[in-house]
């Protein structure tokens, strides 16, 4: 649905986007993570067709953002990081006024806000002024703008951040409805984990590159090759040390405070691994897995330790 090749941006001299490629399939949620500076509003902007790569395509629904923007513009729905200020106007108006700038017809037009309104929870707000709405609201009334002239695919900048933790949650939800109307949804973000649970999909850049994409399990594992069984026992520490080592999947074991750490390629037999030291009479406190979760693999992957 939209699909990025060799993608470049040079502003002045200054690299900031270098060479992106990536796919988005038809009902994807994609997450388009980096920190601050990656050059993911840049690619945003270039999508919306608001800017120029300096290489490189961009391809939405089959029409190139550089030779068809005008048809472009009506397959996507795009939601950027600032969305100005409207401070004179009701919510109904400022909804009115965009619907009608994407020439939504007249005679459709109360039902589309209608509609909009009823999916983003906006129906009890339509006479507030803008300006009056809190920060939620606010994000959930450029969504409303964002789908008045039913786009298939939306591309939102940073749609969550500065959200407080339930309207994060109402807004998750949302892009799930969204989804299920059978929209393709591009989203970007700062923080991974806050669209790991409603992503099936993410890249992530940093510094203008792609580091990585595709299914966030299938990342984690390429990037954390090895894992950790941690095994707490009364006593018997080098005991156990040597019959953690025999152990045909284990890689390597350190002993630190009664707690063993037995390191593996993913492939741990952990009721063999528990069998083993039981029947050499070595008294188990606990078993435990450590897992990298999401964060440190982000953390990991933005300082550059992996390339
Ligand atoms: N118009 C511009 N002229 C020069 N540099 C820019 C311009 N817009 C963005 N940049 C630079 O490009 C880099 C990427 O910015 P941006 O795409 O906004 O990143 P993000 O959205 O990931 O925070 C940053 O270093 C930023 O300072
Ligand atoms: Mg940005």
């Amino acid at each position: 649905m939209i699909e990025l090749t060799g993608l470049t941006k040079v502003y002045d001299s200054f690299t900031a986007l270098s060479d992106v490629s990536f796919r988005v399939d038809r009902g994807d949620i994609f997450g388009f993570i980096g920190p601050n500076g990656a050059g993911k509003t840049t690619t945003i902007r270039i999508l919306a067709t608001l800017l120029d790569p300096t290489h490189g395509s961009a391809m939405i629904d089959g029409l190139s953002v550089v030779e068809e923007p005008e048809a472009v513009r009506r397959v996507i729905g795009y939601m950027p990081d600032d969305y100005g200020a409207y401070d004179g106007i009701s919510v109904w108006e400022y909804l009115d006024f965009f619907a009608g700038a994407y020439k939504v017809p007249r005679r459709a037009r109360r039902r589309v806000l209608e509609a909009v309104m009823e999916l983003t929870d906006l129906d009890g707000l339509r006479h507030r002024l803008v300006v009056e709405l809190s920060k939620g609201m606010r994000q959930r009334l450029c969504l409303a703008k964002t789908l008045v002239h039913d786009p298939k695919v939306l591309i939102l900048d940073e749609p969550a951040s500065g959200l407080d933790p339930r309207a994060r949650i109402e807004f998750r939800v949302l892009l799930k409805e969204l989804r299920e109307m059978g929209k393709t949804i591009f989203i970007s973000s700062h923080i991974l984990t806050e669209l790991s649970d409603v992503c099936t999909k993410v890249a992530i850049l940093e510094r203008g590159k792609l580091v990585a994409s595709g299914e966030i399990a299938e990342i984690v594992k390429a990037l954390t090759p090895h894992q950790t069984v941690i095994v707490r026992v009364q006593g018997a520490a080098d005991k156990a040390v040597g019959l953690l080592r025999a152990l045909p999947f284990v890689t390597d074991v350190e002993a630190r405070d009664g707690e063993l750490r037995a390191r593996h390629a993913g492939d741990a037999d952990i009721p063999l691994l528990v069998r083993r030291l039981a029947e050499n009479d070595v008294p188990i406190l606990g078993v435990s897995e450590e897992k990298m979760d999401l964060e440190d693999v982000f953390m990991r992957i933005t300082k550059g330790e992996v390339a």
